[in-house]
Parts: structure tokens; sequence; C-alpha cells
């Protein structure tokens, strides 16, 4: 079979992919260099790449529920949950680098670290975390900081969820409605009794419990991704300092309990203390 080659060469796999430029992206620091520093780099790029699809795809879940299209924004966050599954599965790739390989070449790309990656601070933001260390830490960057600032003065994915269950009729406190974004939410305990009210008439709110459930699964796997990174770091560095001047392991251990729907969990506690369907 013969495969005829397009006349049109105005635009090719190449041109449109960008692989040229994509394959001349990783500059190893270690001299001579060592061979895992490319899967280091390249694992890292493959990140900051999927970091990016996702901001994109926030974007667009929070133009479609703020459009009332609930449908689309499930789908969105569905989406959400299965580029981080892959974000957290390819950390087994990562770990086929031994601690003792790590070591020859960690030196050499301090101070630099993962605590700087501003797409991933910006996920976090959009989810509704809001940490006065990372804001502290990147005050000398002054354009990233100014970002940061007005990323946290936006509601987050969870605030917008609440101004459409308002538009749907339902009770949420003027006081939530109306907060400071710029501050962490800690939950409300009258926005916990609504989510319960929905939760208990299943088939009334069936599209509105699985959206629920959908954030959910994404609030979960991006624990487990902050779960198996913390597992890989102690594996490769122990207990010693990060490079970006953290106490490493200690620190990362201290991030383990932070989820970005504190109702959604809170409701847990309430669910099965009134009866089915009532
Ligand atoms: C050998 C592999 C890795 C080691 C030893 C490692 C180590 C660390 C350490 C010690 C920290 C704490 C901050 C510091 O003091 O530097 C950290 C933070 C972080 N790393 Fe990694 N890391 C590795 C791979 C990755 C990969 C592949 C990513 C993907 C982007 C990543 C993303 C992050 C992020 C986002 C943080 C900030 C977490 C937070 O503050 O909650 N790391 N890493």
């Amino acid at each position: 079979m013969t495969i005829t080659p397009p006349t049109d060469s105005r635009l090719d796999y190449e041109s449109y992919i960008r692989v040229r430029d994509l394959v001349s992206l990783q500059k190893p620091e270690s001299s001579p260099v060592v061979h895992d520093e490319y899967l280091f780099i390249i694992t890292h790029q493959a990140y900051e790449l999927w970091f990016r699809m996702m901001a994109l795809e926030t974007k667009e879940l929070c133009r479609e529920i703020e459009q009332d299209r609930l449908s689309r924004f499930h789908d969105s966050i569905n989406r959400l949950v299965k580029i981080q599954k892959l974000l957290n599965q390819q950390l087994d790739i990562l770990e086929t680098m031994t601690a003792h390989e790590f070591n020859i070449f960690r030196d050499h790309l301090r101070p630099a670290s993962g605590f700087q990656s501003d797409q991933f601070r910006l996920l976090e933001m959009s989810f509704g975390l809001r940490k006065e260390s990372v804001l502290k830490y990147f005050e000398r960057k002054k354009d990233i900081h100014a970002t940061f600032l007005d990323a946290q003065k936006k509601p987050s994915v969870f605030d917008l969820w609440l101004r459409y269950l308002v538009r749907l009729g339902f009770k949420i406190p003027e006081d939530v409605q109306k907060r400071d974004f710029s501050k962490q939410y800690e939950g409300s305990e009258t926005v916990q009794k609504t989510i319960l009210e929905i939760y208990q008439k299943r088939d009334e709110y069936y599209p509105l419990i699985q959206a629920m459930e959908a954030m959910l699964d994404f609030d979960e796997t991006f624990a487990l991704w902050r779960y198996r990174h913390v597992l890989m770091v102690q594996r490769m560095i122990g207990v010693h300092r990060g490079t970006g001047g953290s106490s490493g392991f200690n620190y990362l251990s201290s991030t383990l309990s932070l989820r970005f729907f504190t109702d959604l969990w809170q409701v847990r506690n309430l669910l099965g203390t009134t009866p089915y369907g009532e």
C-alpha cells in the first residue's frame, strides 16, 4: 500500500505539535550528564503540560457552571479526575530511578523545586486553597506574586458551585456568598445542611449528587497525589531538607490533610444520622 504524502506543506505534524521545540527543552545540569536527569526533567515537563491542560479545563468548567450547564461542568470535572489519575501513575516511572542515582545529580538542581510550580499553585487556588506561606515565599517574584494575589481574589470552583445552588433556589447563607475570597474558606454548617438535603433526595437531585461525587473524586485523587509524592520523597531523600528550602518529608506530610471541598467531606458526618429519603 502506498501512502501519498500531503501536497500542502503549510502544516504538518512537526509544525503543528512543535516536536522539535519540545525535544530541545531538556537541559540537564549535571556534567557529565547523569542519564536519569533526563527522566527527572521530562517527568516534570510532562506534569507542567498536564497542569496547563488542567488550568484550561478549570477555566472552562467555571464558565460552564456560571452558565448553568451542569452536565458539561460534570464532564470537565471527570476529565480532570482522569488527568489527575494519570499524574499519580506517572510517579511509578520516576520511581524506577534509584535514590542513589538521584542523589548523584540532586545538588545540581538546587535551589529549584516543584514547590515553585506556579501552575500547581494556581490550580490549588482555583479549587479554593489560600496559603499565606506560599504568598510569602513568592514575594520577591513580583509578576507571579501579583498573579497569585489576583487569583486569590476570585471565587473558587466551590464558590461558583454554591452560586449555582442559589440560582436553583437552595439556601446558602449571605455571609458565605459575600465572603472575602482571599481568605481560606473553612466550611459552613448551613451549607452542609443544604447539601445533606440534596443527598437525601436522590431521585430528585441525582445529577447534582453525581456532580458533587465527581468533585469529591477530584479532591480524593489530588490528595492521593500528595500521598504518593511524599512517599516518593521519603524513598529518594529520606528526611533531608528539600532543594526548595522546606523540611522536606515533614513539611509535605503536613499537607496531606488538605482538601478543596470541605463541606462535601463534612457532610459525610451528617449522612446516616437521618433516615434515608427524609
Ligand atoms: C525525585 C523526585 C522528587 C523529589 C525528591 C521531590 C521532592 C520534593 C520536596 C522535598 C518538596 C518540598 C519542597 C522543598 O523543600 O523542595 C517538594 C514539593 C513539591 N514537589 Fe516534588 N519531588 C519530586 C518529584 C516531583 C514531581 C515529579 C513533581 C511534579 C510536578 C513534583 C511537584 C512538587 C510540588 C507541586 C511540590 C509542592 C507541594 C506542596 O507544597 O504542597 N515533585 N518536592
